[in-house]
């Protein structure tokens, strides 16, 4: 074991002197494969404190870190005080600094006391062999805003000046575009300014200087889409000398065409909302992944390196809930088999790889799916990763009632609309077309029914003044509303989706007591569209139905490996088992070469395959997976 752990130490510490070099074509080497670490939030979710960390950090070095598990992420909140009334939504329990920087919580993170923040804690983690890596939300904290701290300027040590006068807090925060998961808690950073620049450039540098190797930032993409921060924040990383891998969420709503502008200047970027152990949140990520892989999204150029779809932490083993104010002390709800299709899709994709469960209970089973030799060279070092159309799949048993079936989402659920449900998307989408207003203080998009068509309004209401007073005065803010609900109670329709619901409680509509902010501002265009002031996102509506059909139930995705040996796996997403056929005609096209003598292992029970009689045929356990390894 010993022997084996110093190769592994020595292993990560060549990547990682390649990633440190100051040379630009050395640096490349930075995220040249998907990250691989731990991450706090599904076992502790706000509430780690440093001896929990550390003891995460122990085992991680002895038994993951030998597989390439290499940072370890404190999550959200590592700030704020465990106390009657703190929690997710609560406000004033947070450390900061007098620049207005978020601190370590000192009751829970002791090593910081005198000063140094999370050094002391970023050096033990770098003694141990791995990388270090804390979770931000986008922006300043309203803390900071309300007590106006001034900005530090960190070429001068002292407060930012410009045009003669010292600039704070209140100068630089949108008070209107608070995180609207966590309004009482941040709120983004006007970057247009340089005092909003100088702002973050202090929160970076002082990161940094802790030793940190890996920035989770939250509230900044999806449908809370911040393209402006985003690139301000890259900007800021790439000017400093300490590689720091950046990675941003949530995926709420993303696709490929929201990513195009921004996969260049990060290393990972969620594309799901956050996944929970439940089937319901594992089932879309296989039509996210399947379109992040169409558009050649996987390993493309990123900030000092390659930039990899993320399809959120793997939530095995000890778990506790979203947002909870509580650690672990359950286990996860998914069975053995939908663990390992999770694997499976998550390896296949590429995506970075987080476990979340607490490391002190892990146990052997988990520990070697999630440490599974196949899957993790797939996840490294594989190419032509994607989606494998040409498959034939029929029942094999009666569904199984006490599976999950339904898909995760977060739509307004139209009632009485023929299924039809109201999502966001990006404004280029086909089904974000066809709003019109359709009287002075109605907006409505019709869609087909079975016989005719029908209409789903909304009604336009006059923006509510801002909570500080301001008026809208600018012809461009004339033009913008709130929706109401018609004939309900339900409020205003929200452009933003709290990750604290689970994904079942997300089917309900997104409408939220009115007030001002822009997650509830909308625009109609010219076009048609329905434009959310928050994040640029359009209001889209499509069948509930859609992606649910039979056709879809089973999957598979094929892989080539670096030494031209061919992964193919099969996937049955239905809650009843399939019969799931591949014929290696189909599968010859897509590989380019004769596969008839080729040797084909399936993984898991090593039973070897042949395929001179035309196909792969199995029956595969509804939620569960095959995956066949071909040799030629
Ligand atoms: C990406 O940038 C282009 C050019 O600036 C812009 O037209 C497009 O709307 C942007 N896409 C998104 C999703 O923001
Ligand atoms: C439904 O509306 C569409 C678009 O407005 C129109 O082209 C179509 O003919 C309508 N269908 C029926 C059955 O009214
Ligand atoms: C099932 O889904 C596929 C792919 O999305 C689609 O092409 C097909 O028309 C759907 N079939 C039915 C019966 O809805």
């Amino acid at each position: 074991m010993a022997g084996m752990l110093c190769v592994a130490l020595l292993l990560t510490s060549l990547i990682w002197t390649a990633g440190s070099a100051g040379d630009g074509r050395r640096q490349q080497q930075l995220t040249a494969v998907p990250p691989r670490g731990w991450n706090s939030y599904d076992s502790f979710s706000w509430i780690i404190d440093e001896a929990a960390f550390l003891d995460n950090a122990r085992i991680m070095a002895n038994r993951l870190l030998p597989h390439g598990y290499q940072y370890a992420v404190i999550d959200f909140l590592w700030y704020r005080r465990i106390a009657a009334g703190s929690g997710v939504g609560a406000y004033g329990f947070d450390s900061m600094d007098q620049w207005g920087r978020p601190y370590p919580d000192p009751q829970r993170f002791p090593s910081g006391r005198g000063g140094g923040g999370f050094r002391p804690i970023a050096d033990k983690v770098h003694a141990m062999g791995f990388k270090f890596g804390i979770h931000l939300m986008n922006g300043i904290s309203t803390q900071a805003v309300n007590a106006n701290t001034p900005i530090l300027d960190v070429r001068t040590g002292k407060a930012y000046v410009e045009n003669g006068r010292q600039w704070r807090a209140r100068d630089i925060g949108l008070t209107h575009r608070t995180c609207a998961w966590m309004p009482k808690g941040f709120m983004s950073v006007n970057t247009d300014l340089g005092a909003g620049r100088a702002f973050l450039r202090s929160l970076y540098r002082q990161y940094v200087d802790w030793g940190v190797d890996f920035i989770k930032l939250d509230c900044i993409f999806g449908t809370d889409y911040s393209p402006k921060e985003i690139v301000a924040v890259s900007e800021i990383l790439k000017e400093l000398e300490r590689p720091v891998v950046l990675s941003i969420s949530p995926g709420t709503a993303v696709t490929p065409a929201l990513a195009e502008n921004i996969t260049q200047h990060v290393d990972m970027y969620r594309v799901t909302g956050d996944d929970w152990d439940s089937w319901k949140d594992v089932r879309p990520h296989f039509d996210v992944a399947r379109s992040f892989a169409a558009a050649n999204k996987i390993g493309a150029p990123g900030l000092r390196g390659r930039s990899w779809p993320d399809l959120d932490m793997l939530p095995f083993g000890w778990l506790t809930d979203a947002g909870a104010n509580q650690g672990p002390h359950r286990t996860t709800s998914l069975t053995f088999d939908e663990q390992t299709t999770q694997m499976v899709l998550w390896s296949m994709a590429k995506s970075p790889l987080m476990y979340g469960g607490d490391l002190r209970h892990l146990d052997d089973r988990t520990f070697n799916l999630i440490t599974h030799p196949t899957l993790l060279k797939i996840n490294h070092h594989t190419r032509n990763n994607m989606e494998f159309g040409y498959i034939h799949s029929e029942r094999a048993s009666k569904p199984d009632e006490q599976s999950g079936r339904s898909k995760s989402g977060y739509p307004v659920d139209v009632t009485n609309n023929g299924g039809m449900v109201v999502g966001l998307g990006t404004c280029s989408d086909k089904s974000a077309s066809g709003w019109h207003s359709s009287s002075e203080d109605r907006i409505c998009r019709s869609h087909g029914i079975q016989n005719g068509n029908t209409s789903f309004c909304i009604s336009k209401a006059k923006l509510l003044p801002t909570s500080d007073g301001v008026t809208l005065s600018s012809e461009e803010d004339q033009a913008k509303f709130h929706l109401a609900g018609i004939d309900t109670d339900d409020g205003c329709l929200d452009a933003s989706v709290s990750p604290w619901r689970t994904s079942s409680a997300s089917q309900t509509p997104m409408f939220s007591a009115c007030e001002w902010h822009a997650k509830q501002v909308w625009e109609l265009t010219e076009n048609g569209q329905l434009v959310s002031s928050y994040s640029g996102l359009c209001a889209t509506m499509r069948s509930s139905k859609e992606g649910e059909n039979e056709t879809t139930a089973a999957r598979a995705w094929t892989a080539i490996g670096d030494k031209g040996e061919i992964y193919v796996a099969i996937v049955n997403l239905d809650s009843a088992s399939r019969k799931i056929t591949v014929s290696v005609r189909d599968l010859e096209k897509v590989v380019g070469r004769k596969l008839a003598r080729c040797t084909c292992t399936e993984v898991w029970s090593r039973n070897r395959w042949s395929l001179m009689k035309g196909g792969i045929s199995a029956v595969v356990a509804s939620h569960g997976s095959m995956l066949f390894e071909i040799q030629c």
